[in-house]
């Protein structure tokens, strides 16, 4: 291997150890990976060999004949399972149908039941009005200039670890990796930060019965606004409520109140990113829900269509009162992806919402176990379906080679897994698992763990 394979393959997230965790698991596998290291972009991170060939449910197969349980869902995209029968029964009948008209120009029923669809499931009481896109970036981009036409402010604020697409616009919002901007800089002007909430992690000192929540909302109150940022110019607050690509993080209870109230004397639209916790997958449609909250725009993508690119910018009637022509879209609410989510929503509704939190609990009881069994997990935390276990060592540093380790090992014993933050494993399966799959996967997870922590002493 020359040094240049060797620096692109270590950009790859691929390893060059001895340990063979990163080896392809069968030959058909190998010649495929071959291949595409000769093609496709290098911007691509590939943590593990992983060549799927089909997927059902919550199991995916590779090439090789190898079975997995998936608890990663595509990053938390194949919301009703892989290949749910309802779900592709609609977008059959609709690719039946005709393929493309372009919404912003034409009129077709699938988009508009889709819009109230989400109209009557958003998290706040006034009307709503929906634009599509095709991704979550897209639907961020969508949200900055409608809050910036809404206000006719500039500015906004994000927080860090959080994570909003990688265009120039959303790019700026992202805080989660320094790896993420740093080849681009200038991205959009008038991004500025607050530190996430963390309780477990805080980094602001607290006054006396004041938590992480409300300090993060006094130190935007207190230091940007005096310091840096004039209020008045911002045109919003983005928002995870809970942090995905950071580190699944859950706030305070105080803290998205405290937000609300402090765009509300402001005058500043409070914008909801549920690219990744949204569409029941908290237990509830969306998890702003909650914290007894309401936004003025909500962005939502991934398991939206179950995997097929859709996302939606979902805002208040008063707030998206934009003029013909403002923003638009060639592909955006795509009728297949359309039909994909219709058929997407009324699953999740009929069902797996519930059953997001009810296996939710289940997983969460059993991730509290394996954390009485393992010192490394330091936190245990999440809302339904997405829970995040913190790893670390004695003294609670993070220990993100022995996290990357886990997934690895993980994927040895057919379990999909995901990092997330400096050293969380995420658990986002497909929220139609039941407890005996969860069960096969803690065993997974167990023997994973065990010959990590074996192998790192
Ligand atoms: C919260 C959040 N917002 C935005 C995005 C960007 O979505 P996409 O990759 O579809 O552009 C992601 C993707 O991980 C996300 O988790």
């Amino acid at each position: 291997m020359s040094f240049l394979s060797k620096i692109l393959s270590a950009l790859r997230g691929e390893s060059t150890a001895v340990n063979g965790l990163h080896k392809p698991l069968g030959p058909n596998a190998e010649a495929i990976i071959q291949r595409d290291h000769r093609v496709t972009s290098s911007a691509y991170t590939r943590g593990y060999p992983l060549v799927v060939e089909r997927a059902r449910g919550a199991h995916v197969w590779d090439v090789d004949g190898n079975e997995f349980l998936d608890f990663m869902a595509g990053i938390a995209v194949a919301s009703t399972g892989h290949a749910h029968p309802q779900v592709v029964k609609a977008i059959q009948e609709q690719a039946d149908k005709f393929l493309h008209i372009c919404l912003s120009d034409f009129y077709y029923d699938v988009g508009v039941q889709l819009a109230e669809k989400l109209n009557a499931i958003a998290p706040f009481k006034e009307n709503a009005r929906v634009f599509f896109t095709n991704s979550g970036t897209e639907t961020i981009e969508a949200a900055i200039k409608l809050a910036r036409h809404a206000t006719g402010r500039k500015r906004f604020i994000a927080f860090h670890g959080g994570f909003h697409g990688r265009t120039m616009g959303s790019l700026a919002l992202t805080a989660s990796k320094t790896t993420q901007q740093a080849a681009f800089f200038p991205v959009m002007p008038g991004a500025h930060h607050a530190p996430y909430p963390n309780p477990f992690r805080p980094v602001l000192n607290t006054r006396p019965g004041e938590d992480q929540g409300e300090a993060v909302v006094r130190y935007i109150e207190e230091v940007l606004f005096k310091k840096q940022v004039p209020a008045d110019q911002v045109a919003a607050i983005f928002v995870e409520p809970i942090q995905g690509e950071g580190g699944y993080i859950v706030p305070p209870r105080s803290f998205l109140p405290a937000l609300r109230a402090l765009c509300d004397r402001h005058g500043i639209l409070l914008v909801a990113d549920e690219i990744q916790s949204g569409v029941g997958r908290t237990g509830r449609w969306w998890a702003v829900e909650h914290f007894g909250v309401e936004p003025d725009i909500v962005c939502s993508a991934k398991g939206l269509a179950s995997g097929m690119p859709l996302g939606a910018l979902i805002a208040r009637e008063s707030v998206m009162s934009w003029q013909p022509g403002s923003h638009g879209s060639t592909f955006g609410g795509n009728p297949v992806c359309c039909a994909a989510a219709v058929a997407t929503l009324d699953v999740i509704e009929n069902g797996l919402m519930q059953n997001a939190a009810q296996v939710g609990g289940y997983l969460m009881q059993h991730a509290l176990e394996l954390a009485a069994r393992h010192d490394c997990i330091v936190d245990v935390r999440g809302k339904g379906l997405m829970l995040g276990l913190e790893i670390a060592d004695t003294t609670g540093e993070p220990v993100p080679e022995l996290r990357n380790r886990i997934v690895d090992e993980a994927f040895h014993e057919g379990l999909l897994l995901l990092g997330a933050g400096e050293s969380v494993l995420r658990l986002m399966p497909p929220l139609m698992i039941d407890e005996a799959t969860v069960d096969t996967a803690v065993t997974r997870m167990e023997a994973a763990f065990n010959r990590a922590e074996a192998a790192f002493g």
